[in-house]
């Protein structure tokens, strides 16, 4: 396993349990009528549960590693109506994009704060800036008339000091021990960096460790709001929180959902 493979593993095992974005997510798309796409879908986290439902559903993602695991997921499901496919919400590049529009699009899980980052590429926060509005871009341009397109982000709130370092978990997997710890590091305004540590100990007491340094992009309220209008979207709803709480500036979360103006 490589190290990217290794991070997916350790992401989709943190999160497993994770289910309140699955549920609001969950709830629009079976309020919609026609293909729904996600784009960063990760591990299939929350994809999967909407296949599940019938749902024909698109999602893609530019980690190779993250997709394996949402393939097998979707493998095991054993519906027709999904595809899974490698794409950069920058570009929009692959060809089964081409001409399709989608009556529900979704960001989740602070998606497009990581744009600061491509492989090992590190953006500064006015590229970031210019990243998310051509990933927004692309997104409206495959979005129907009479589309929704919901996403969320962490609120610049909610980087407190407890998140400088912290343990996330350890577990035995297969007589091996799994360990995921991380420390943040905040480089200049706006971005931070948070430095994974993944150690797995095996049975005969040898260690392997591995750091996976990921980069983000902590957008204000302000910056969102004229990104969006610049794109051509419209917010209709805005939680501060998963039970939909009105985003207020204290909010750990910026929930969106828009159409098209
Ligand atoms: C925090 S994860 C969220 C994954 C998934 N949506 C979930 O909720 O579990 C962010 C995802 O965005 C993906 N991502 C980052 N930059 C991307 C890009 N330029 N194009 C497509 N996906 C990207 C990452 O690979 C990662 O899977």
């Amino acid at each position: 396993m490589n190290k990217e493979q290794l991070y997916a593993n350790f992401y989709d095992l943190e999160y497993k349990n994770k289910k309140d974005d699955v549920d609001f997510y969950y709830k629009l798309a079976q309020k919609v009528d026609g293909p729904i796409l996600e784009c960063g879908c990760g591990t299939g986290r929350i994809l999967a549960p909407i296949a599940r439902s019938g749902k024909e559903i698109w999602g893609f993602d530019i980690n190779t590693a993250m997709l394996e695991i949402a393939k097998k997921k979707i493998e095991t499901l054993k519906v027709k109506k999904v595809k899974i496919f490698q794409d950069d919400l920058i570009k929009f590049y692959s060809p089964l994009l081409k001409n399709k529009q989608f009556t529900f699009i979704f960001l989740s899980f602070d998606s497009l704060a990581y744009l600061a980052q491509k492989d090992g590429t590190y953006y500064t926060p006015r590229e970031t800036r210019k990243r998310q509005h051509e990933a927004l871009r692309n997104i409206v341009k495959h979005l129907d008339k009479n589309g929704l397109f919901a996403f969320d982000l962490f609120s610049p709130n909610d980087l407190s000091k407890e998140y400088i370092i912290r343990h996330h978990f350890s577990r035995v997997i297969k007589n091996e021990t799994w360990s995921l710890s991380s420390a943040v590091q905040v480089p200049e305004e706006h971005i931070f960096q948070i430095h994974y540590f993944m150690e797995i100990l095996k049975m005969d007491g040898s260690i392997k460790r591995w750091h996976y340094p990921v980069s983000a992009y902590q957008s204000t309220f302000l910056e969102i709001q004229s990104l969006l209008d610049e794109v051509g979207l419209r917010p209709v709803k805005v939680y501060g929180d998963f039970n939909l709480k009105p985003y207020k500036p204290s909010s750990e979360q910026m929930i969106f959902i828009c159409r098209k103006k």
